[in-house]
């Protein structure tokens, strides 16, 4: 594993828990403490990721087989750590990103019934040697989240049923189990600015180096 001068600071959760509204909140204070911040999502991110994102989006590629779904989000991962997030932590940056390879352990893993440790083998080749990171899990039971984000059309994976993002929400917490080192638990339930307050303690721990997060 390589360690770089930057920090990769992770949001991750079921669909509808407020990670795009934490990452926005965390980056404008970070710039404004004079951090040099970079935000980006998965999947997409790059060019060609974002290409990958509207296959893997689609709702009328329903005839995606699960493996198949597997191995494109870890393309889509692999380009966008070789081409922004590898760059920007070498240059020293903080890169803030909206979900990540435990979405891949939640999601197909545990939504899709894929074997875990194939996954995991998988996602370590498309991750290329990065070294430590901290994943924050935005916590918010899968019915609240659905009935959030219900105002939009709904993608691919948040078409699924209730059973699927039970499962989901159970693999994240397995997940911080298996890597209590890595992932800090957030409730999700209140308003952005208190779920902010719980985020911003462990983000500043991890970027402070008082948490070292962990690899995966
Ligand atoms: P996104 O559109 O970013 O949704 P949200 O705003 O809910 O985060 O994410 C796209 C979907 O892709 C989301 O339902 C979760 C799913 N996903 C996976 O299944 N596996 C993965 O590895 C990633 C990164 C996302």
């Amino acid at each position: 594993m390589v360690e770089y001068p930057g920090k990769l600071i992770v949001f991750e959760g079921p669909d509808g828990a407020g990670k795009t509204t934490q990452v926005k909140l965390a980056a404008e204070r970070l710039q404004n403490m004079g951090y040099s911040v970079l935000m980006t999502r998965e999947p997409g991110g790059t060019r060609l990721s974002e290409m990958i994102r509207q296959l893997l989006l689609d709702s009328d590629n329903r005839e995606m087989s699960p493996v198949t779904e597997a191995l494109l989000y870890a393309s889509a991962r692999s380009q966008l750590v070789a081409e922004v997030i590898l760059p920007a932590l070498t240059a020293g940056k903080i890169v803030l990103c909206d979900r990540f390879v435990d979405s891949s352990l939640a999601y197909q893993g545990f939504g899709r019934g894929l074997d875990l440790e194939m996954l995991r083998q998988v996602n370590r080749f498309a991750l290329n040697r990065l070294g430590r990171f901290c994943t924050i899990l935005l916590d918010l039971p899968p019915e609240e989240g659905l009935k959030r984000g219900k105002k939009r059309e709904k993608d691919r994976l948040e078409q699924e049923d209730i059973t699927f993002h039970q499962r989901v929400w159970d693999g994240y917490h397995f997940l911080v189990k298996k890597y209590p080192e890595r992932i800090r638990v957030v409730d999700a339930s209140s308003q952005p600015e208190l779920v902010h307050q719980q985020v911003w303690k462990h983000l500043i721990a991890f970027i402070k180096g008082s948490h070292q997060g962990g690899v995966f």
